[in-house]
Protein backbone atom coordinates (compact mmCIF):
# COMPACT_ATOMS: atom_id res chain seq x y z
CA UNK A 1 0.00 0.00 0.00
CA UNK A 2 0.76 3.52 -0.61
CA UNK A 3 0.22 5.97 1.77
CA UNK A 4 0.69 9.87 1.30
CA UNK A 5 1.00 12.40 3.62
CA UNK A 6 0.13 16.02 2.79
CA UNK A 7 1.63 18.73 4.99
CA UNK A 8 3.98 16.44 6.03
CA UNK A 9 6.09 19.69 7.51
CA UNK A 10 3.48 20.35 10.34
CA UNK A 11 2.84 18.96 13.94
CA UNK A 12 1.43 16.05 13.08
CA UNK A 13 2.64 14.89 9.71
CA UNK A 14 5.84 15.78 11.68
CA UNK A 15 5.00 12.73 13.96
CA UNK A 16 3.49 10.41 11.37
CA UNK A 17 6.94 10.68 10.31
CA UNK A 18 8.31 9.91 13.54
CA UNK A 19 6.02 6.71 14.34
CA UNK A 20 7.02 5.61 11.05
CA UNK A 21 10.39 6.11 11.40
CA UNK A 22 10.53 4.36 15.06
CA UNK A 23 8.59 1.22 13.58
CA UNK A 24 10.88 1.14 10.79
CA UNK A 25 14.89 1.45 12.58
CA UNK A 26 14.44 5.09 10.52
CA UNK A 27 14.84 3.66 6.96
CA UNK A 28 11.81 5.65 5.96
CA UNK A 29 13.59 8.14 3.95
CA UNK A 30 10.35 10.08 2.55
CA UNK A 31 9.51 9.34 -0.85
CA UNK A 32 8.40 6.05 -1.39
CA UNK A 33 11.27 4.18 0.62
CA UNK A 34 9.72 1.33 2.24
CA UNK A 35 7.84 1.84 5.54
CA UNK A 36 5.88 -0.69 7.28
CA UNK A 37 4.87 -2.05 10.57
CA UNK A 38 2.45 0.17 11.75
CA UNK A 39 0.11 -0.72 9.02
CA UNK A 40 1.96 -4.10 8.01
CA UNK A 41 4.79 -4.72 6.23
CA UNK A 42 5.70 -3.74 2.64
CA UNK A 43 4.09 -0.32 2.65
CA UNK A 44 5.20 2.71 0.60
CA UNK A 45 5.27 6.38 2.43
CA UNK A 46 5.39 9.65 0.90
CA UNK A 47 5.77 12.85 3.07
CA UNK A 48 4.88 15.46 0.82
CA UNK A 49 5.48 19.54 2.74
CA UNK A 50 3.59 22.46 1.00
CA UNK A 51 6.47 22.66 -1.50
CA UNK A 52 6.26 19.59 -2.74
CA UNK A 53 2.65 18.87 -3.21
CA UNK A 54 0.20 22.14 -2.63
CA UNK A 55 -3.14 21.13 -2.13
CA UNK A 56 -4.50 24.36 -3.09
CA UNK A 57 -3.73 23.60 -6.53
CA UNK A 58 -6.30 21.20 -8.36
CA UNK A 59 -3.64 20.32 -11.78
CA UNK A 60 -1.12 19.94 -8.78
CA UNK A 61 -2.71 17.10 -7.05
CA UNK A 62 -4.36 15.61 -10.47
CA UNK A 63 -0.62 15.13 -11.25
CA UNK A 64 0.31 13.72 -8.41
CA UNK A 65 -2.09 11.36 -8.04
CA UNK A 66 -1.00 10.60 -11.03
CA UNK A 67 2.52 9.79 -10.96
CA UNK A 68 2.24 8.30 -7.62
CA UNK A 69 -1.37 6.52 -7.08
CA UNK A 70 -1.86 6.66 -3.66
CA UNK A 71 -3.64 3.98 -1.71
CA UNK A 72 -4.75 5.82 0.90
CA UNK A 73 -3.97 10.16 2.12
CA UNK A 74 -3.40 11.56 5.59
CA UNK A 75 -3.91 15.23 4.95
CA UNK A 76 -2.25 17.25 7.28
CA UNK A 77 -2.20 20.33 5.54
CA UNK A 78 -3.95 23.03 7.07
CA UNK A 79 -4.06 26.53 7.37
CA UNK A 80 -3.94 26.58 11.46
CA UNK A 81 -3.18 30.02 12.64
CA UNK A 82 -6.57 31.05 13.98
CA UNK A 83 -6.05 34.86 15.11
CA UNK A 84 -4.68 35.16 11.29
CA UNK A 85 -7.63 33.37 9.49
CA UNK A 86 -9.30 36.39 10.47
CA UNK A 87 -7.45 38.47 8.09
CA UNK A 88 -6.25 36.18 5.48
CA UNK A 89 -9.76 34.44 5.04
CA UNK A 90 -9.41 33.47 1.20
CA UNK A 91 -6.35 31.78 2.08
CA UNK A 92 -7.81 29.63 5.22
CA UNK A 93 -10.71 28.90 2.71
CA UNK A 94 -8.57 27.96 0.18
CA UNK A 95 -6.10 25.40 2.09
CA UNK A 96 -9.05 24.44 4.72
CA UNK A 97 -12.07 24.04 2.25
CA UNK A 98 -10.45 23.89 -1.40
CA UNK A 99 -7.32 21.60 -0.34
CA UNK A 100 -9.49 18.62 1.52
CA UNK A 101 -12.25 19.12 -1.50
CA UNK A 102 -9.40 18.49 -4.23
CA UNK A 103 -7.56 15.14 -2.00
CA UNK A 104 -11.67 13.83 -1.69
CA UNK A 105 -12.36 14.23 -5.58
CA UNK A 106 -9.09 12.74 -6.37
CA UNK A 107 -9.69 10.15 -3.90
CA UNK A 108 -13.05 9.45 -4.10
CA UNK A 109 -12.23 8.90 -8.49
CA UNK A 110 -9.24 6.43 -7.91
CA UNK A 111 -10.75 4.58 -4.76
CA UNK A 112 -7.95 6.10 -2.18
CA UNK A 113 -8.97 6.06 1.12
CA UNK A 114 -8.68 9.74 2.95
CA UNK A 115 -8.03 10.90 6.48
CA UNK A 116 -8.85 14.39 6.73
CA UNK A 117 -8.56 16.15 10.29
CA UNK A 118 -10.66 18.64 11.18
CA UNK A 119 -10.98 20.85 14.80
CA UNK A 120 -13.05 21.10 17.71
CA UNK A 121 -13.37 24.41 16.84
CA UNK A 122 -16.19 23.64 14.04
CA UNK A 123 -18.56 24.46 17.66
CA UNK A 124 -19.77 27.24 19.44
CA UNK A 125 -18.84 26.13 22.81
CA UNK A 126 -22.34 26.61 24.61
CA UNK A 127 -22.60 22.35 25.46
CA UNK A 128 -22.18 21.71 28.96
CA UNK A 129 -21.23 18.07 27.78
CA UNK A 130 -18.57 16.97 25.55
CA UNK A 131 -19.28 17.08 21.57
CA UNK A 132 -20.60 13.88 19.81
CA UNK A 133 -20.22 13.54 16.20
CA UNK A 134 -23.86 14.53 15.88
CA UNK A 135 -23.78 17.73 17.48
CA UNK A 136 -24.59 20.90 14.98
CA UNK A 137 -21.31 22.48 14.65
CA UNK A 138 -21.95 26.85 14.87
CA UNK A 139 -18.27 27.75 14.49
CA UNK A 140 -17.46 31.19 15.89
CA UNK A 141 -14.30 32.30 13.47
CA UNK A 142 -13.09 32.24 9.94
CA UNK A 143 -10.30 28.89 10.99
CA UNK A 144 -14.00 26.90 12.32
CA UNK A 145 -15.88 28.19 9.36
CA UNK A 146 -13.63 27.00 6.88
CA UNK A 147 -12.45 23.36 8.88
CA UNK A 148 -16.03 22.82 8.64
CA UNK A 149 -16.89 23.30 5.12
CA UNK A 150 -13.29 21.29 4.05
CA UNK A 151 -15.08 18.26 6.51
CA UNK A 152 -17.88 18.95 4.62
CA UNK A 153 -16.59 18.46 1.19
CA UNK A 154 -14.74 15.64 2.45
CA UNK A 155 -18.03 13.99 3.48
CA UNK A 156 -19.91 14.98 0.47
CA UNK A 157 -17.26 13.65 -2.07
CA UNK A 158 -18.26 9.96 -1.75
CA UNK A 159 -14.89 8.91 -0.89
CA UNK A 160 -14.20 6.64 1.65
CA UNK A 161 -11.97 7.44 4.43
CA UNK A 162 -12.55 9.57 8.03
CA UNK A 163 -12.94 13.01 8.78
CA UNK A 164 -10.99 13.19 12.12
CA UNK A 165 -11.90 16.44 14.41
CA UNK A 166 -9.19 16.78 17.36
CA UNK A 167 -8.51 19.83 19.68
CA UNK A 168 -5.63 21.48 21.35
CA UNK A 169 -2.60 20.11 19.43
CA UNK A 170 0.66 20.05 20.36
CA UNK A 171 3.88 18.88 19.83
CA UNK A 172 8.06 19.63 20.36
CA UNK A 173 7.50 20.98 16.78
CA UNK A 174 6.21 24.59 15.53
CA UNK A 175 4.23 26.81 17.05
CA UNK A 176 1.90 25.53 19.99
CA UNK A 177 0.77 26.35 23.71
CA UNK A 178 2.67 24.05 25.35
CA UNK A 179 5.93 25.46 23.92
CA UNK A 180 4.48 28.85 24.60
CA UNK A 181 4.05 28.32 27.85
CA UNK A 182 7.24 26.72 28.61
CA UNK A 183 9.29 29.64 26.64
CA UNK A 184 7.20 32.21 28.80
CA UNK A 185 7.63 30.15 32.10
CA UNK A 186 11.48 29.90 31.11
CA UNK A 187 11.95 33.58 30.54
CA UNK A 188 9.81 34.58 33.80
CA UNK A 189 11.89 31.86 35.70
CA UNK A 190 15.21 33.44 34.25
CA UNK A 191 14.02 36.90 34.99
CA UNK A 192 13.04 36.15 38.66
CA UNK A 193 16.62 34.95 39.02
CA UNK A 194 18.05 37.64 37.95
CA UNK A 195 16.17 39.95 40.28
CA UNK A 196 16.30 37.98 43.54
CA UNK A 197 13.81 40.53 45.56
CA UNK A 198 10.96 39.92 43.16
CA UNK A 199 8.17 37.63 44.30
CA UNK A 200 7.44 34.37 42.67
CA UNK A 201 7.63 34.26 38.82
CA UNK A 202 4.10 34.50 37.63
CA UNK A 203 2.76 33.46 34.34
CA UNK A 204 -1.20 34.56 33.97
CA UNK A 205 -3.72 31.93 31.53
CA UNK A 206 -6.95 31.94 30.49
CA UNK A 207 -9.08 30.04 32.90
CA UNK A 208 -12.81 30.11 31.01
CA UNK A 209 -11.61 28.11 27.71
CA UNK A 210 -12.47 24.16 28.35
CA UNK A 211 -11.39 21.60 26.02
CA UNK A 212 -8.87 18.57 25.99
CA UNK A 213 -5.35 18.72 25.25
CA UNK A 214 -4.13 16.48 22.35
CA UNK A 215 -0.66 15.54 21.54
CA UNK A 216 0.06 15.34 18.08
CA UNK A 217 2.14 11.91 18.69
CA UNK A 218 -1.22 10.48 19.88
CA UNK A 219 -3.27 11.56 17.22
CA UNK A 220 -0.82 10.34 14.65
CA UNK A 221 -0.81 6.54 16.42
CA UNK A 222 -4.63 6.97 15.97
CA UNK A 223 -4.88 7.69 12.21
CA UNK A 224 -2.30 5.25 11.57
CA UNK A 225 -4.81 2.38 13.69
CA UNK A 226 -7.75 3.14 11.92
CA UNK A 227 -6.13 2.62 7.90
CA UNK A 228 -6.52 -1.01 7.98
CA UNK A 229 -10.21 -1.33 9.81
CA UNK A 230 -11.16 1.75 7.16
CA UNK A 231 -9.77 -0.11 4.18
CA UNK A 232 -11.14 -3.15 4.90
CA UNK A 233 -14.94 -0.95 5.09
CA UNK A 234 -15.92 -0.44 1.35
CA UNK A 235 -17.52 2.45 3.28
CA UNK A 236 -18.59 6.55 2.36
CA UNK A 237 -16.14 8.87 5.10
CA UNK A 238 -17.57 8.87 8.52
CA UNK A 239 -16.93 11.75 11.08
CA UNK A 240 -15.24 11.13 14.34
CA UNK A 241 -13.38 12.33 17.29
CA UNK A 242 -10.54 11.98 18.68
CA UNK A 243 -8.78 13.77 21.46
CA UNK A 244 -6.54 12.83 24.71
CA UNK A 245 -8.29 11.21 27.41
CA UNK A 246 -9.52 13.50 30.77
CA UNK A 247 -9.54 13.26 34.15
CA UNK A 248 -12.92 11.48 35.48
CA UNK A 249 -12.57 13.71 38.49
CA UNK A 250 -13.17 16.57 36.36
CA UNK A 251 -16.32 18.61 35.34
CA UNK A 252 -17.77 17.30 31.76
CA UNK A 253 -14.13 15.74 31.10
CA UNK A 254 -12.33 19.14 30.07
CA UNK A 255 -9.07 21.08 31.40
CA UNK A 256 -8.97 24.68 31.39
CA UNK A 257 -6.06 26.50 29.33
CA UNK A 258 -4.86 27.16 33.13
CA UNK A 259 -5.21 24.06 34.09
CA UNK A 260 -2.90 22.70 31.14
CA UNK A 261 -0.60 25.45 31.83
CA UNK A 262 0.02 24.92 35.35
CA UNK A 263 0.69 20.78 34.23
CA UNK A 264 3.23 21.69 31.94
CA UNK A 265 4.96 23.90 34.02
CA UNK A 266 5.10 21.76 37.05
CA UNK A 267 6.07 18.17 34.00
CA UNK A 268 8.90 20.51 33.13
CA UNK A 269 9.34 21.62 36.99
CA UNK A 270 9.82 24.77 36.45
CA UNK A 271 9.16 27.00 39.64
CA UNK A 272 6.39 29.22 38.26
CA UNK A 273 3.25 30.38 39.44
CA UNK A 274 -0.16 30.01 37.00
CA UNK A 275 -3.01 32.65 37.46
CA UNK A 276 -5.88 32.05 36.23
CA UNK A 277 -7.69 35.11 34.49
CA UNK A 278 -10.40 35.62 32.24
CA UNK A 279 -10.16 35.68 28.28
CA UNK A 280 -11.37 39.49 29.17
CA UNK A 281 -8.38 40.24 31.15
CA UNK A 282 -6.26 38.04 28.55
CA UNK A 283 -7.05 39.97 25.80
CA UNK A 284 -6.44 43.45 27.26
CA UNK A 285 -2.70 42.63 27.95
CA UNK A 286 -0.14 42.73 25.68
CA UNK A 287 3.26 40.87 25.34
CA UNK A 288 5.89 42.46 27.07
CA UNK A 289 3.58 44.69 29.69
CA UNK A 290 3.99 42.38 32.06
CA UNK A 291 6.75 42.81 35.11
CA UNK A 292 9.76 40.90 34.83
CA UNK A 293 8.93 38.13 37.47
CA UNK A 294 4.92 38.29 35.62
CA UNK A 295 4.52 37.51 31.64
CA UNK A 296 1.70 36.49 29.32
CA UNK A 297 2.07 33.30 27.59
CA UNK A 298 0.78 34.56 24.34
CA UNK A 299 -0.15 37.63 21.83
CA UNK A 300 -3.76 38.59 22.79
CA UNK A 301 -6.11 36.55 20.51
CA UNK A 302 -8.54 38.32 17.50
CA UNK A 303 -10.87 35.67 17.25
CA UNK A 304 -13.82 34.49 19.42
CA UNK A 305 -13.04 30.79 20.62
CA UNK A 306 -15.48 28.48 21.85
CA UNK A 307 -15.48 28.28 25.87
CA UNK A 308 -15.94 24.87 25.71
CA UNK A 309 -15.16 22.25 23.51
CA UNK A 310 -14.05 19.39 24.96
CA UNK A 311 -14.78 16.10 22.54
CA UNK A 312 -16.87 12.57 23.22
CA UNK A 313 -14.38 9.86 21.87
CA UNK A 314 -16.65 7.24 22.65
CA UNK A 315 -17.23 6.08 19.03
CA UNK A 316 -13.82 5.69 17.60
CA UNK A 317 -13.35 3.41 20.51
CA UNK A 318 -16.29 1.82 19.71
CA UNK A 319 -16.30 1.36 15.89
CA UNK A 320 -12.52 1.68 15.55
CA UNK A 321 -10.83 0.20 19.02
CA UNK A 322 -8.96 3.44 19.50
CA UNK A 323 -8.61 4.42 23.14
CA UNK A 324 -7.01 7.72 23.53
CA UNK A 325 -4.28 7.89 26.49
CA UNK A 326 -4.30 10.13 29.13
CA UNK A 327 -3.63 13.69 28.51
CA UNK A 328 -1.29 14.12 31.52
CA UNK A 329 0.88 11.01 30.61
CA UNK A 330 1.24 12.00 26.64
CA UNK A 331 2.31 15.57 27.36
CA UNK A 332 4.84 13.73 29.74
CA UNK A 333 6.32 12.39 27.04
CA UNK A 334 6.13 15.47 24.52
CA UNK A 335 7.70 17.40 27.07
CA UNK A 336 10.60 14.65 27.67
CA UNK A 337 11.06 15.02 23.87
CA UNK A 338 10.95 18.78 23.80
CA UNK A 339 14.24 18.60 26.44
CA UNK A 340 16.42 15.23 26.01
CA UNK A 341 15.47 13.90 22.82
CA UNK A 342 13.96 10.61 25.32
N1 LIG B 1 -2.94 22.94 16.08
C1 LIG B 1 -4.05 22.73 16.78
O1 LIG B 1 -4.18 23.14 17.94
C2 LIG B 1 -5.19 21.97 16.17
C3 LIG B 1 -6.36 21.76 16.92
C4 LIG B 1 -7.40 21.06 16.35
C5 LIG B 1 -7.29 20.56 15.06
N2 LIG B 1 -6.15 20.80 14.34
C6 LIG B 1 -6.08 20.26 12.99
O2 LIG B 1 -5.10 19.24 12.99
C7 LIG B 1 -4.47 19.18 11.69
C8 LIG B 1 -2.96 19.21 11.86
O3 LIG B 1 -2.64 20.44 12.50
P1 LIG B 1 -1.13 20.84 12.82
O4 LIG B 1 -1.14 21.49 14.15
O5 LIG B 1 -0.24 19.68 12.55
O6 LIG B 1 -0.91 21.97 11.73
P2 LIG B 1 0.44 22.75 11.39
O7 LIG B 1 1.53 22.37 12.32
O8 LIG B 1 0.07 24.18 11.26
O9 LIG B 1 0.81 22.16 9.98
C9 LIG B 1 0.05 22.42 8.86
C10 LIG B 1 0.90 22.13 7.67
O10 LIG B 1 0.10 22.38 6.51
C11 LIG B 1 0.96 22.90 5.54
N3 LIG B 1 0.25 23.62 4.51
C12 LIG B 1 -0.29 24.87 4.57
N4 LIG B 1 -0.80 25.20 3.37
C13 LIG B 1 -0.59 24.15 2.56
C14 LIG B 1 -0.87 23.88 1.20
N5 LIG B 1 -1.51 24.78 0.43
N6 LIG B 1 -0.50 22.68 0.68
C15 LIG B 1 0.14 21.78 1.43
N7 LIG B 1 0.46 21.97 2.73
C16 LIG B 1 0.09 23.15 3.28
C17 LIG B 1 1.90 23.82 6.30
O11 LIG B 1 3.08 24.01 5.56
P3 LIG B 1 3.84 25.43 5.53
O12 LIG B 1 4.25 25.66 6.95
O13 LIG B 1 4.95 25.21 4.59
O14 LIG B 1 2.80 26.43 5.08
C18 LIG B 1 2.14 23.04 7.58
O15 LIG B 1 3.30 22.26 7.49
C19 LIG B 1 -5.04 20.34 10.90
O16 LIG B 1 -6.08 19.87 10.09
C20 LIG B 1 -5.61 21.26 11.95
O17 LIG B 1 -6.67 22.04 11.46
C21 LIG B 1 -5.10 21.46 14.88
Amino acid sequence: MRILVTGAGGQLGRELRRLVETETGGVCGGDGAPGGGLVGRDHDWIFADSRRLDVTNPEAVAAFWESRRPDAVINCAAFTDVDGAEAEKAKAFAVNRDGPRFLAHASARTGALLLHVSTDFVFDGRSKKPYTETDTPAPLNVYGESKLAGERAVLESGCRGAVVRTSWLYSPWGRNFVKSILTAATNAVSASCARSAVPKPELRVVADQIGRPTSAASLAAAIVKIVPPLMERNEPAALYHYCDAGDDSRAAGGVSRAEFAAEIVRKAGLDCRVVPISSAEYAATRPGSATTATATATAPATASRPEYSTLDTSKITRDLGVVPPAWRDALEDCIKLIYDGR
